[in-house]
């Protein structure tokens, strides 16, 4: 007979607790568990991902562990019910018997379940414990059975309030789920409403996506935070729109100290502007996504992962139209992120001397700190 455990739940985001406890119901004699993600709430808050987001994420979740499985089965209409649920997969899996895997929090509203009697004779209930909760209650008429593991710690708040200080949440994530998280911008602010109010183009908005993609990818093959490659790329060009004398105003009003060359090209400004406009008006405080932001254009001496994961991310997000060593540095960058930085630099620098121009000294100077520790390495 096949034992099948459910596990539903809001997902949002899926976390480390929720896996122990599928992996517990599997070691305790399930053949496989279904990561179930309910329909989302009429009150739900704008920050929280979509149905379709949070059953992404339980298959990604799922994907590392064989037994799991995402299902939508608690996304149809038909499943309002828990017992609803359960009927259906009777009749999908005639014999089966099935585990609904609940919160030892949950015990106490049992009794309260749309036609309780009926779904207490159509499943068992299997409990995680919880701190605080006693998992050995009793239910009248429900087949209880208590997983061995530890009190599940995590929560998806405290997710959400790791993502919030700029973090991965290494230890309460899959790091598939986090890259998942970081490339799609949620729980982050709305960034996109943020900069189509300040008049981004739709374009520069493609443009900015495309960045942030490529740059949460880089990120995660070169060991920087994800989270923060995506918050930069999303603020990286937010300045972008704004005429040379707006830049001027605001690199005056926040004192910025950046030599003349810089302060009379808007190519070379747009940086370091918005980099002070994340800082002054949108609360950004993070020192390493600031620095990414102000020097995504020019570079700069001492490159963290993270500047060169933008750097190189603004260059060769999948929106740019071909232009002279593209693919090379798009090939490079997924293995040789200073070496694809180092090149993208010099072929603009051959570039603006062919335009007659001066080269951008600062970025003379990253080229020549990148080269000497290439050379180290
Ligand atoms: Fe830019
Ligand atoms: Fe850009």
């Amino acid at each position: 007979m096949q034992t099948i455990g459910v596990l539903g739940g809001m997902f949002d985001p899926i976390h480390t607790g929720h896996i122990r406890a599928a992996l517990a119901a599997l070691d305790n004699g399930a053949d496989r568990v279904l990561l179930a993600p309910c329909q989302t709430p009429a009150h739900r808050p704008s920050a929280a991902a979509s149905a379709q987001q949070r059953l992404d994420m339980c298959r990604l979740a799922a994907q590392a562990h064989p037994g799991l499985e995402a299902s939508d089965i608690e996304l149809r209409e038909e499943t309002c019910y828990a017992v609803d649920t359960v009927r259906l997969l009777k009749r999908q899996y005639p014999g089966a018997r099935i585990c609904w895997i609940v919160g030892a929090d949950k015990l106490a509203t049992l009794p309260h379940w749309h036609k309780a009697g009926e779904l207490f004779s159509l499943c068992e209930f299997w409990v995680c414990p919880r701190p605080g909760e006693d998992a050995h209650g009793s239910v009248p008429g429900a087949q209880l059975r208590v997983l061995p593991l530890p009190p599940m710690q995590a929560s998806s708040g405290m997710v959400i309030s790791a993502l919030h200080a700029f973090s991965d949440a290494e230890t309460l994530l899959p790091h598939d789920v986090a890259r998942y998280i970081a490339a799609n911008g949620l729980y982050q602010p709305d960034y996109a409403a943020f900069l189509a109010a300040r008049g981004m183009s739709e374009s520069r908005l493609a443009h900015t996506l495309g960045v942030r993609e490529t740059a949460v990818a880089l990120a995660s093959w070169h060991g920087a935070c994800m989270q923060r490659a995506s918050v930069a790329a999303m603020l990286h060009d937010l300045a972008k729109p704004l005429p040379l004398s707006e830049m001027q105003k605001i690199a005056r009003k926040y004192a910025l100290t950046l030599p003349d060359d810089m302060l009379q090209d808007a190519n070379l400004l747009h940086g370091p502007v918005a980099a002070a406009i994340a800082q002054h008006e949108m609360n950004v405080q993070d020192a390493e996504i600031l620095s990414a932001i102000a020097c995504h254009t020019t570079g700069k001496p001492g490159m963290s992962t993270l500047d060169q994961v933008l750097f190189i991310a603004d260059a060769i997000e999948p929106n740019r139209r071909d232009y002279p060593g593209l693919s090379e540095m798009r090939a490079l960058a997924a293995h040789n992120l200073k070496g694809a930085v180092l090149l993208s630099m010099q072929r603009t620098r051959e570039y603006v001397l062919s335009q007659g121009h001066r080269f951008c000294p600062l970025t003379e100077s990253a080229m020549l700190d990148l080269a000497n520790k290439e050379e180290l390495s």
